[in-house]
């Protein structure tokens, strides 16, 4: 063997395990970025597993499913909530037969028509937001279904509006709530929440896996930190009984005891 064969065979060596380990870089950066589950009307979308659940599961209420499809011409169609998991809190409502619910973050107001069309006639929805533009978007809607005297929209903070109800003396009055606002104030919903809500009330909170990230050994984002702290907090609290759902961006359920 001449010392050209060998340096080439050399070469040709060096530069297979250099390719194999940039694939694999690749494919596991990949797999990394897939290690989320997600909303039908997004990445799930491409799901055949995700649609097979919506064709043998949905019954959707016509207006909602206007105001579904309404809010897909938005730009900011990615913050709605997703159909099934909306169902679902419906569902749950229901089942506690509840009269009082609190949407926190309302957008369009899907979830907001879904929970006032499963509350009973004299039923109450308190909707929060801080933007009127995008609940204008559902009012027709919620018109339409019926339902617009149970939904009692307050455009402020909500943390303002928590503080409002408890102050009001609404205190354990409530049965349903669901926190889908700004992240870093989710910790301040949820203890204010859990001071409105009645024993055997559920509090919903959405987003609690976040595409993935709660997996960064170390987030630098502020959405991230204040997502995984308030799920090991949630873990711990004594104070509740609780499942985190694999549903739309991740789903944590919160039974008051
Ligand atoms: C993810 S979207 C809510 C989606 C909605 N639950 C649905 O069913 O489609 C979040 C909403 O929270 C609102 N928001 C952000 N900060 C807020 C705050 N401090 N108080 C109240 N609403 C806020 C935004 O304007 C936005 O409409
Ligand atoms: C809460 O969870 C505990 C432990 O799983 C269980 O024993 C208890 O019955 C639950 N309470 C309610 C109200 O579901």
């Amino acid at each position: 063997m001449s010392y050209r064969h060998v340096s080439r065979e050399l070469l040709v060596g060096t530069v297979t395990v250099g390719v194999v380990f940039v694939v694999g870089y690749f494919l596991g950066k990949k797999k990394a970025s897939r290690m989320s589950i997600s909303k039908s009307h997004c990445r799930g979308k491409d799901n055949p597993l995700i649609q097979y659940v919506l064709s043998h599961s949905m019954r959707e209420h016509p207006a909602l499913t206007k105001l579904r499809l309404r809010t897909m011409e938005d730009s900011w169609a990615g913050m709605m909530v997703a159909q099934e998991q909306s169902q679902l809190m419906a569902n749950l409502a229901k089942l506690i037969q509840a009269k009082k619910a609190i949407e926190i973050g309302v957008y369009t107001g899907y979830n907001t028509l879904s929970i006032a069309l499963a509350l009973p006639e004299d039923g109450k929805v308190v909707a929060c937001d801080i933007r009127e533009e995008y609940p204008k978007i559902g009012m027709p809607f919620w018109k339409e279904a019926g339902v617009e005297s149970k939904i009692d929209l307050r455009i402020q903070p909500a943390l303002q509006t928590l503080d409002d109800l408890l102050s009001s003396g609404q205190a354990e009055t409530f049965d349903f709530v669901f926190i889908d606002a700004d992240k870093v104030s989710y910790d301040s919903y949820y203890e204010k929440s859990l001071q409105l809500l009645r024993k055997g009330g559920i509090i919903a909170i959405d987003n609690v896996l976040w595409g993935g990230r709660v997996l960064d050994p170390s987030p630098d984002d502020a959405d991230t930190v204040a997502i995984d702290k308030l799920n090991k907090k949630l873990h711990r609290d004594v104070r509740i009984n609780l499942s985190m759902i694999t549903v739309g961006d991740g789903l944590t359920l919160a039974i008051k005891l």
